[in-house]
């Protein structure tokens, strides 16, 4: 893995448009909820906040910095989301911080954070979810490879497997692939297939009844994914549950700006282009100012 040492001492800028920091007043002031992911993956979680909370002011923070997390050593990823969370607190006061990505969240529970330094929320595979629903028991979770080798998970799992057949894969590869569908582009799923097929006999891949989502890239892949699981009757996304826990608690906190805001703020200037078509798609300005 790689552990991006050589940059954990920089601290994080954020590129608002051609800005570096956060001077505009009006967003200062708005007290926004910050949704936070290394890439495109978070804003399967932002649709669902905004349909519960249309009028909040969402700051999506994207660390394309140091995109992808999913193939990195935990302790590395807790410390930069450490540095990103301080600084963004330095300077806005954000009503809540989604943490909108499940490698990073696990990075911090285990990495001994402290988790309540900052009004934040953590996405987490939800594995018990999943053996509720589960029919039939056999049951697929997707993540990345630092999700699936935690020990969070592997603790999961290890009590899971005396309930249920269930079956980790560790795929960076669909991080990749959900950041390229949503560039706009088409790309091939032949490769995940593959790696499908190396997990799991044609007769287990059909047995499938519940497919966990542990990666937030993965929703966006939902209609190519059951193509390959096309007995999965459950999907499970934490998304949706993530979303009402932070309704819930930060409904009065917010200030109200008439009309509001969905501004994308990145930590890298490099290649922002190709993340046009996604976020606009999805409601999302560039620059507080467009
Ligand atoms: N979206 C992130 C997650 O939920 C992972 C993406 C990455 O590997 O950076 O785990």
């Amino acid at each position: 893995m790689d552990a991006h040492i050589s940059t954990l001492a920089t601290i994080p800028k954020f590129w608002l448009g051609d800005e570096t920091v956060f001077d505009s007043a009006q967003l200062i002031n708005s007290r926004p909820i910050v949704v936070f992911d290394s890439g495109v993956g978070g804003l399967t979680v932002a649709r669902q906040l905004e349909k519960l909370l249309p009028n909040a002011n969402i700051l999506y923070v994207v660390d394309n910095d140091w995109f992808p997390y999913g193939n990195k050593l935990g302790s590395a990823v807790a410390q930069r989301v450490e540095q990103l969370l301080d600084e963004l607190c330095t300077q806005l006061r954000p009503s809540a911080i989604v943490v909108a990505c499940n490698t990073a969240s696990i990075a911090i529970i285990e990495n001994g954070l402290d988790q309540f330094r900052y009004n934040c929320f953590f996405v987490t595979p939800p594995i018990d979810e999943a053996l509720e629903i589960s029919e039939n028991k056999n049951i697929v979770l997707l993540a990345t490879p630092s999700t699936i080798e935690s020990r969070h998970i592997i603790q999961k799992i290890t009590k899971a497997k005396m309930h249920a057949k269930i079956w980790p894969i560790a795929t960076q590869a669909l991080v990749t692939l959900s950041e390229t569908k949503l560039a706009g582009e088409n790309p091939s799923f032949a490769n995940f297939a593959e790696l499908i097929d190396h997990h799991l006999t044609k007769e287990q891949r059909l047995s499938v009844d519940t497919v966990i989502l542990g990666c937030t890239h993965f929703p966006h892949l939902i209609d190519d994914l059951r193509k390959i699981f096309p007995t999965a009757e459950n999907w499970i996304d934490p998304a949706n549950k993530l979303a009402s826990q932070v309704a819930s608690l930060t409904k009065k906190k917010a200030a109200s700006i008439n009309p509001p805001f969905k501004i994308t703020t990145f930590t890298s200037k490099h290649e922002l282009t190709k993340y046009q078509k996604a976020f606009s798609n999805n409601g999302f300005s560039i620059s507080p100012n467009h």
